[in-house]
């Protein structure tokens, strides 16, 4: 019976921090993607990298952390003549510091 209630414990314990490895790498992703959902007109294909195939760090616009990885330092996509909103998803790039959004045709409240 101990041993059964060990093996749960521990099994839980390796099923809980192997969920928080995968939600912390792709946290940024998912806020991304949310933003991307909110264009509506990427004339110059600014977004096209943007999918899954492609690790996030790498897609256009973006750059990651060095010390963090996988978390979304920098955003910039100026001057690519994206329209629509700008999502409140960008709220959960905690790690942000830069971002550019500048000469778009961004519409709605941030
Ligand atoms: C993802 O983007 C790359 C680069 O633009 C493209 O070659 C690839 O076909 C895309 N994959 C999907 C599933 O859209
Ligand atoms: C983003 O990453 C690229 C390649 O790693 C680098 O050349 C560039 O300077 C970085 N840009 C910023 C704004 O940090
Ligand atoms: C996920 O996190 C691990 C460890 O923090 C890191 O080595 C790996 O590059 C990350 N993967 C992506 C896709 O960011
Ligand atoms: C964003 O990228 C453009 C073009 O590469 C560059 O001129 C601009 O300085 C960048 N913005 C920031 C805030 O770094
Ligand atoms: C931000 O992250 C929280 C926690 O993961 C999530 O519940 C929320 O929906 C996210 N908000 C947006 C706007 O993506």
């Amino acid at each position: 019976m101990i041993l059964l209630l060990a093996l749960l414990l521990i099994s839980d314990g390796v099923g809980t921090a192997h969920c928080s490895t995968v939600s912390g790498n792709s946290t940024d992703m998912l806020s991304l993607l949310d933003f991307k959902r909110d264009i509506t007109n990427d004339p110059r294909q600014a977004l096209g990298s943007w999918n899954a195939s492609i690790p996030h760090c790498e897609w256009k616009g973006v750059n990651c952390s060095l010390t963090h990885p996988g978390r979304v330092t920098v955003l910039n996509l100026t001057e690519q003549g994206l329209s629509g909103s700008i999502s409140p998803s960008l709220g959960n790039l905690t790690f942000l510091e830069t971002l550019d959004l500048s000469t778009n045709s961004f519409t709605g409240e941030l």
